[in-house]
């Protein structure tokens, strides 16, 4: 479905923020568009908003969020220089899986902040978001794995927050988090068979 006057980041949040699309509109306190800079190279996408979310209006504020904050910092990467997103913009009631149908009537508002933004690099946080890009995949499997799709990377990883209280998982998370800076100096044009675009590709290669 297209929605019209989604021209920047700053439309999107206004249209997410009234947004009565799927039922998850009658028990959210606050929608969380994403928050970010919109010449983010780096975007990673989670599954949706939790209590402290829904209470803020800000993604990954809560527990999980504290976690994700002290993996970036771990990475050398400032939250203030990622673009973070959900998958849904509401928060799913108990926070229950979001249903297909909610998140095929919230898709239009990542889709237009990934088109927005056009980063070099998605992380997706959890199977919930790895099935965006990679629908029949394990994220055992998957994880800390880069691969080209439409001419930049993705990336999942385990979601932060089955990783916070699992020590055996700490360590692989923090390994798959201190990958992400390196992504930034690949060139998916090149690996992609047929790809197109990688118009600053000369640029990228420079870097190394
Ligand atoms: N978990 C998510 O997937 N997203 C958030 O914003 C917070 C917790
Ligand atoms: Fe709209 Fe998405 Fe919120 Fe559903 S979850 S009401 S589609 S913004």
């Amino acid at each position: 479905m297209d929605v019209p006057n989604m021209d920047s980041l700053e439309d999107v949040a206004r249209q997410v923020r009234s947004c009565t699309d799927c039922p998850l509109s009658g028990s959210r306190t606050n929608a969380v568009p994403g928050e970010g800079p919109a010449d983010a190279e780096i975007m990673f996408i989670g599954e949706g908003p939790g209590f402290h979310e829904d209470r803020l209006g800000r993604p990954f504020v809560g527990p999980a969020g504290q976690f994700l904050e002290a993996l970036l910092a771990d990475a050398g990467l400032r939250r203030d220089r990622v673009f973070i997103a959900n998958m849904v913009k509401c928060r799913p009631p108990n926070n229950r899986d979001p249903l297909p149908a909610e998140t095929a009537a919230c898709s239009k508002y990542l889709d237009r902040q990934i088109e927005l933004i056009d980063p070099k690099v998605i992380v997706t946080l959890g199977r919930f978001s790895m099935s965006k890009f990679f629908p029949r995949e394990s994220i055992s499997k998957a994880r800390g794995r880069a691969r080209p799709v439409g001419g930049r990377l993705v990336y999942p990883m385990m979601h932060p927050a089955a990783a916070l209280h699992r020590n055996e998982l700490k360590a692989t998370i923090m390994e798959d988090f201190r990958a992400i800076p390196g992504l930034l100096v690949e060139t998916p044009a090149v690996q992609e068979q047929g790809g197109e675009g990688g118009d600053d590709q000369g640029q990228q290669l420079s870097m190394f």
